[in-house]
């Protein structure tokens, strides 16, 4: 893996290597040892034009564990603000010696245009761009869907996943759907009409305007933030309306199969998309989902700088 800019890139064993190597991280992580040499003497920017809080510190955790150096760029309170450009801003932090990049951007395409300009000789990492893609968040969301439904093992065939919500403005709908399907799970995606992107038909997904009709069949309840920042329009009548029709509430989780699960990304709106009860209830795992962002991202930081895949360097023999 050179640069990781969307899913699209990823083949299924590719995906599977990533989830398999996280996995393993995981599993090494849990023992006494907390931090691996492996990236010793690279350097990881993080070069966050959006607010983050969940991708950013797990990136920075993901490095630091693997000994890798990190330095941290917000937009705000750089000479972005003065007018630097993307590509003034990469040839800086080219010129500082980055081995990796790891990019956050409003706007859809950044990082593969960090990448295929070849501003940055080291590897880019798509943190999320604009309404485009979040791929380690699809990761992450398959890897911790895996651990709960599939005892860590292969694919995600059989799993019925539920996307609800905004898909409209959604980054992690549109990279969760490309690696939902890629792993064989079957996804149906649930909102209002307003919230559903023009074209979905060629996604190869199923698309239900009513989460009571579905819930009772999903193993997994995906629910997404409502995106108010990237609204400028009245995608639904009142925030009640939407909560009464969407929101995932105590009432209807009971109506859920024994043993499906609750996700979502994060930043939740408690009481819109997700009620409290429900977002700290028993099937929740979304605090699970922040944890294993950490082993994924660590996995994507080793296999796109370490250039060998675990299984290659677990055999050979060379520790971590
Ligand atoms: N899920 C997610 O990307 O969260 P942050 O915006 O906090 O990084």
């Amino acid at each position: 893996m050179k640069h990781l800019l969307s899913i699209a890139d990823l083949s299924r064993d590719e995906a599977i290597e990533v989830l398999d190597t996280a996995a393993e991280l995981a599993r090494l992580s849990e023992g006494t040892v907390k931090k691996f040499p492996t990236l010793r003497g690279r350097t990881v920017v993080n070069l966050f034009f959006e607010d983050s809080t969940r991708t950013r510190i797990s990136f920075e955790a993901a490095a630091k564990r693997l000994s890798a150096d990190v330095i941290n760029f917000a937009a705000k309170g750089s000479s972005v603000s003065k007018g630097e450009s993307l590509k003034d801003t990469a040839l800086t932090l080219q010129a500082m010696g980055a081995d990796a990049v790891v990019i956050r951007h409003g706007a859809s395409g950044a990082a593969h245009q960090l990448a295929k300009q070849e501003w940055m000789k080291g590897v880019v990492i798509n943190a999320g761009d604009g309404t485009h893609e979040h791929p380690t968040q699809a990761l992450l969301d398959a890897f911790t869907i895996r651990r709960h439904l599939k005892e860590n093992q292969g694919d995600l065939s059989g799993v019925k996943v539920g996307i609800i919500g905004d898909i409209l403005h959604s980054r992690v709908a549109r990279s969760n759907i490309l690696l939902l399907k890629k792993l064989g799970a079957e996804v149906v995606l649930i909102a209002p009409p307003t919230l559903i992107p023009v074209g979905v038909a060629k996604w190869g997904v199923d698309v239900s305007y009513s989460l009571d009709d579905q819930i009772k069949s999903l193993d997994v309840v995906m629910a997404l933030r409502v995106q108010k920042e990237r609204m400028n329009d009245l995608y639904f009548p009142t925030e009640r309306e939407y909560a009464r029709g969407y929101g995932l509430t105590s009432e209807r989780m009971k109506q859920m199969k024994t043993k499906s699960i609750v996700m979502h990304p994060g930043p939740m709106n408690r009481g819109l998309e997700i009620s409290a009860e429900s977002a700290d209830s028993q099937r929740s795992v979304i605090v699970e989902q922040v944890a294993n962002g950490v082993s994924v991202r660590m996995a994507v930081l080793y296999l796109t700088l370490g250039g060998a895949t675990f299984k290659e360097l677990a055999s050979s023999g060379e520790s971590l």
